[in-house]
């Protein structure tokens, strides 16, 4: 009964109206090698639509200067916008408050804020970090760093054979020494989506906090901080339409206000002589300079440009794309999908027997077809897997069903070639 009513209750998301949303992005009217460009890595950076655009030319053509410094009209308006796009931030995140909202240039800085600002405070020696196979090395190299300088051990929660966390296995790493727990909500290489929920909360009753990273999540599904109850999570601007330069580190505010400033400057302080600084109140003691004034904003109207479309329309449609691929992969002898986790996003990582990444990586390109090839910065995951690297496509709300067809006939040109 709970389950028909709660199945009548959700709204099917709005389909997308894919052919408008294209229009407004002026790179994919690109041809690459006399092809119509198939832009299949919005993994690696996502494309701009052109409001987004506007928004930056605006930005600079009549509202820039730098922020909480002057009282002059440019200033005050620079001010007023760039505080207006953290509270579109925390909005689009369901953060509760918005000084729990801190620009950094990307999920990378944002990672390395807590390693430094977190970590070195509160995580000393044969302390234990808790990291995931799946993890991109931005989480992983900063926690290695920390954990080389305390003494601190990392342990590692091992994944199954489709790329899924054993969270039996996390659940045993817990110990007294558990001090942190950094998760990946969604796999770069892989696209598994993780329970990070049921994590977080499982790592909430052994006292221990939990970083997300959700540089793979936030474009692709409605992400809520409040539902989540974690307490970091680390995101990049160029994924989600914006541009590249500036990302959001979220905090919960009594962490935040805990932890030491990473890097010190401008605009974090409240007081400065040779003897003493007092800094500033969260966010701005982890804002030292000039921040990225105008990518902030233009971030935020990326964002707006989103939420408009609507998260849950955007994840529909990517899961679409993404079962229409895996099956027409599927029936491709000779071609093996890495990662076939039950719940997965946006992502397809695949091998191509007897052709290296690299080389299915050129000869897409031959047909204006764009994806990765590599380890994707995630070695450990080629290693759990066995392979030096695989070629990923990776999906966004303006990629068609066509355009997974030019794929998998790019792929079967490649397979031709080298047979
Ligand atoms: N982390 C980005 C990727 O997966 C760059 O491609």
């Amino acid at each position: 009964m709970t389950a028909i009513s709660s199945a009548v209750m959700q709204p099917v998301p709005a389909a997308l109206d894919v052919a408008r949303i294209r229009a407004e992005f002026p790179i994919l009217k690109l041809r690459v090698n006399d092809k119509p460009l198939i832009f299949l890595d919005n993994a690696a950076s996502s494309q701009m639509p052109q409001p987004v655009m506007a928004r930056w030319i605006r930005y600079q053509s009549s509202q820039h200067a730098n922020i909480h410094r002057a009282v002059h009209y440019l200033s005050e308006t620079a001010t007023a916008e760039y505080e207006a796009a953290r509270r579109k931030l925390q909005a689009f995140i369901n953060a509760g408050e918005e000084r729990e909202i801190v620009f950094t240039s990307g999920t990378t800085e944002s990672i390395n804020l807590v390693a430094h600002g977190y970590g070195r405070k509160f995580i000393g020696k044969d302390d234990e970090i808790i990291l995931t196979t799946l993890e991109h090395h931005s989480n992983i190299v900063p926690w290695q760093m920390l954990a080389g300088e305390k003494g601190a051990k990392i342990r590692v929660v091992p994944v199954n054979d489709r790329g899924e966390l054993l969270l039996d296995e996390y659940r045993k790493l817990f110990s007294a020494k558990t001090k942190f727990v950094g998760v990946t909500q969604v796999s770069n290489a892989l696209g598994t989506i993780n329970p990070v929920r049921e994590m977080i909360a499982f790592a909430h009753e052994h006292g221990v906090p939990v970083l997300v990273d959700g540089a793979q999540a936030a474009p692709h599904l409605k992400v809520d901080m409040q539902a989540l109850d974690c307490d970091f999570y680390a995101f990049s601007g160029h994924k989600l339409c914006g541009p590249t330069g500036v990302g959001v580190l979220y905090g919960k505010a009594a962490l935040l206000e805990k932890m030491q400033p990473f890097k010190g400057g401008g605009d974090m302080i409240l007081s400065v002589t040779f003897e003493k600084t007092t800094y500033a109140p969260i966010p701005a003691k982890f804002e030292a300079g000039t921040p990225p004034i105008a990518a902030a904003i233009t971030l935020g109207a990326a964002v707006d440009y989103l939420t408009a479309i609507g998260m849950d329309s955007i994840a529909r449609h990517e899961t679409d794309l993404l079962d229409y691929a895996t099956d027409q992969v599927n029936r491709l002898p000779g071609v093996r999908i890495i990662g076939t986790a039950e719940k997965k996003a946006a992502v397809l990582s695949f091998a191509v027997e007897g052709v290296h990444p690299h080389d299915v990586g050129t000869l897409l390109n031959e047909e204006g077809v764009a994806i990765r090839t590599g380890h994707h910065c995630a070695q450990p995951v080629m290693q759990r897997f066995k392979v030096p690297a695989t070629s990923r496509a990776s999906f966004a709300f303006y990629n068609t069903m066509d355009e997974v067809d030019a794929l998998v006939a790019a792929i079967r040109k490649v397979q031709k070639i080298f047979s």
